[in-house]
């Protein structure tokens, strides 16, 4: 019987898994230089971590994996990995340290959405989150961060867009009065007619609707944030334009996710064939998910990028991105009775630090320079009765041409020094 894999997810291998380890690798080294330390939580986590009064967005409301146990507790594959740290960060009292806890983390979250090309149902996250502080220059080097990671991949066709929310007072009075200007519903899409009742902000960043003339005349949260809101907007404005960080300032973003306060920001790519899945990355400040998840009252600000999205932006971008690695040497015998030496040269070389390769299924000698050839390898290693029994190999260089015969014991140092005078 044939299985597929289960619609929505992907294999990697080859060449892209070389790409995906780039892409962590790049994101490792730069969150380090920021202070930032790995965290590692479960991919499932209880329902009620996610499953919250508060949230009230599609995608926890539609697109989680619920399932019960064998033990009939209620369980989520995680949605996002945000809820996910904050339980961890209350559940192991990390909050009685006297630092703030900068976390990063690289992982598969789960939705159930409709696949297409950049959305999948198992997709790759990497982010960050700080908890542990309110002030606005936390906000600030989260965003920065944020940018300094396209930066450093090499993307160019891509912006980064900031709004307020404001405080919960600017948001409750915002609230209302999209309520009001959108008491007639009777021109939005179905969609926003349920988001009218669940969460009128959400209406605002309709596909459908975003011509819609009620929603071009809605009213913008610029208005309604209060003094103490302003402020420390206007703080982080400054800093980002200090910075020389680019962004656009749009009051109408307002992100898929219910737990936003004060800043939201994304991190969007302007390019041909993207479509609605331009949004690279995005995150905020989040004020009432650590007491709500049973911790106390303390702030966090993060963000996460999607990778897929990520790795298909490089690809737009023709950024030069990785290297296929070759092997150097590729060892070649000339009868099946040399395979033993053969095999041990190979492990020699290999415990030297040389990529090395032999074919393992044994063919002529004429098969075997083909799979050599199509390796890359840069040397061919023959070994023949007259090699083993002078405890030499005939090294060709697959380049030159040029073929020398080398005493086992300096083959390594051999190797070394051509290498080094390339
Ligand atoms: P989010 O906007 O839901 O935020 O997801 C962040 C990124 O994940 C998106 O910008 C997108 O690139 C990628 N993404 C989301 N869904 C999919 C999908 N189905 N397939 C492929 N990529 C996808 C969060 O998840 C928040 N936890 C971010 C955050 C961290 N806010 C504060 N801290």
């Amino acid at each position: 019987m044939k299985i597929n894999k289960v619609k929505g997810t992907y294999d990697i291998y080859g060449i892209d898994s070389l790409r995906w380890q780039k892409l962590e690798d790049t994101v490792r080294k730069l969150y380090k230089l920021y202070g930032y330390g790995e965290i590692r939580t479960p991919i499932m986590e209880y329902s009620p971590v996610f499953h919250r009064d508060s949230e009230k967005s599609d995608m926890v409301m539609k697109e989680t994996y619920d399932f019960k146990d064998r033990a009939g507790r209620d369980v989520s594959l995680r949605p996002e990995t945000t809820a996910g740290v904050v339980r961890a960060y209350i559940e192991n009292k990390l909050y009685a340290h006297p630092n703030l806890a900068k976390f990063y983390y690289i992982g598969p979250n789960f939705r159930y959405e409709r696949p297409q090309k950049g959305r999948y149902r198992q997709f790759m996250q990497f982010g960050v989150e700080v908890l542990g502080g309110d002030d606005p220059l936390i906000d600030v080097e989260v965003i920065q961060l944020a940018y300094q990671t396209i930066k450093t991949l090499g993307l160019k066709g891509v912006k980064v867009c900031i709004n307020s929310l404001g405080d919960s007072k600017s948001r409750s009075d915002y609230e209302q009065a999209l309520k009001e200007h959108f008491k007639d519903t009777s021109t939005l899409c179905s969609d926003c007619k349920e988001r009218y009742e669940r969460n009128v902000l959400r209406i605002l960043d309709c596909k459908i609707d975003q011509n819609n003339p009620l929603v071009l005349s809605a009213p913008l949260i610029n208005d309604y944030l209060t003094e103490e809101s302003k402020k420390r907007n206007e703080f982080i404005i400054k800093m980002l334009n200090e910075l020389k960080i680019p962004f656009d300032y749009d009051p109408k973003l307002v992100r898929g996710l219910d737990y936003y306060s004060h800043i939201v920001f994304e991190i969007k790519a302007d390019i041909e064939g993207f479509g609605a899945q331009n949004v690279l990355g995005g995150g905020g400040r989040y004020q009432g998910l650590v007491e709500e998840l049973g911790g106390p009252k303390i702030g966090g600000v993060g963000f996460a990028f999607g990778m897929e999205r990520l790795l298909y932006a490089i690809e737009a971008e023709g950024i030069p991105f990785i290297e296929e690695e070759k092997p150097l040497c590729y060892i070649l015998t000339t009868d099946q009775k040399e395979v033993g030496p053969a095999m041990k040269i190979l492990s020699d070389l290999r415990e030297d630090g040389f990529i090395a390769e032999m074919n393992l299924v044994y063919q002529p000698l004429k098969n075997q320079i083909k799979r050599a050839v199509s390796s890359g390898a840069k040397y061919f290693l023959f070994i023949g009765e007259e090699e083993i029994k002078q405890n030499v190999v005939s090294v060709k260089n697959s380049v030159t041409q040029e073929q020398e015969v080398v005493p086992l014991k300096i083959l390594s140092k051999y190797l070394k020094e051509n290498l080094a005078d390339e």
